[in-house]
């Protein structure tokens, strides 16, 4: 089990990790995550677990991942965010994993707007994003972040749009220091942006995308449409060009459908 000495040990962040929650079984790390920051969990702590009876994915779907192979866990953060800047939220925790991932495991990610990672265009990791507010003023946010490492073998449903690392790398990847890394990448830019302001993320976003000038197809509450990428409106909306008009996207299911 992944163990909060084992993951602390050596961990060179200030804030992120200082404290972690760890379980081999919870239903959600978000959930937990939620509940401890309701409760006044300082910013940067963080909920780990080996196996989630209830692992939550966008759009109410279910997050699968088998126990003991891979990594799942979530930060409380408290940013003094407008609230119309929360898109850029997810953004910022896609090329913070990312460039983590790079540096330890030496393969390049994509990011796919808003919340996936992808290598060869299956994904390989995904993001949960939970706030709440007081006083129309965020209070916190819960970051949930689930990648797929180890695991060779993934259900039937997700059998052809799902992958590892270890199957993209062809060798096992040890967790523990890549949590340690990804903790770095996430506040070492959570501090630049919290400085500089979050749009400093959207071209650091873009330098990992390969969906501008692709076509997608969008599906936004029984509405479906498509158009082609054109690039991030300063919110972290999706522009789109669509048939003879500009359109940005700040929500809904994208499918990348080709060039
Ligand atoms: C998605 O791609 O739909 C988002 C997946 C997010 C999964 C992670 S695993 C850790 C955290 N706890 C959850 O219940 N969900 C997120």
């Amino acid at each position: 089990m992944l163990e909060e000495q084992m993951l602390r040990k050596g961990l060179k962040t200030r804030a992120f990790g200082s404290k972690i929650f760890a379980f081999e079984t919870i239903d959600s790390t978000n959930n937990c995550a939620k509940a401890v920051a309701g409760c006044g969990a300082g910013e940067g702590t963080v909920v780990i677990a080996e196996h989630q009876t209830n692992g939550k994915g966008r759009h109410g779907r279910v997050w699968q991942s088998t126990p003991n192979e891979n990594l799942m866990f979530s930060i409380v953060l408290r940013p003094k965010l407008p609230p119309e800047d929360l898109n850029l939220l997810p953004l910022y925790v896609a090329v913070a994993v990312s460039d983590a991932i790079e540096r330890l495991a030496g393969i390049k990610l994509e990011c796919k707007w808003p919340n996936d990672l992808l290598i060869n265009g299956k994904k390989v990791a995904g993001i949960l994003i939970e706030g709440s507010y007081k006083q129309n003023s965020i209070d916190y946010v819960v970051i949930g972040v689930g990648i797929n490492v180890n695991q060779l073998r993934f259900p039937g449903e997700i059998e052809a749009t799902a992958t590892s690392l270890r199957l993209e790398i062809g060798k096992e990847v040890d967790r523990i220091p890549l949590f340690r890394e990804i903790l770095v990448s996430m506040e070492n830019i959570y501090r630049n942006s919290s400085s500089r302001g979050f749009q400093s993320i959207i071209p650091q976003w873009l330098a990992h995308t390969h969906m501008i000038n692709r076509t997608i197809s969008v599906s936004q509450q029984g509405t479906v449409f498509s158009g082609t990428v054109k690039g991030l409106s300063p919110e972290g909306g999706l522009v789109l060009q669509t048939d003879g008009a500009e359109r940005t996207v700040f929500a809904g299911d994208v499918t990348i459908l080709g060039h």
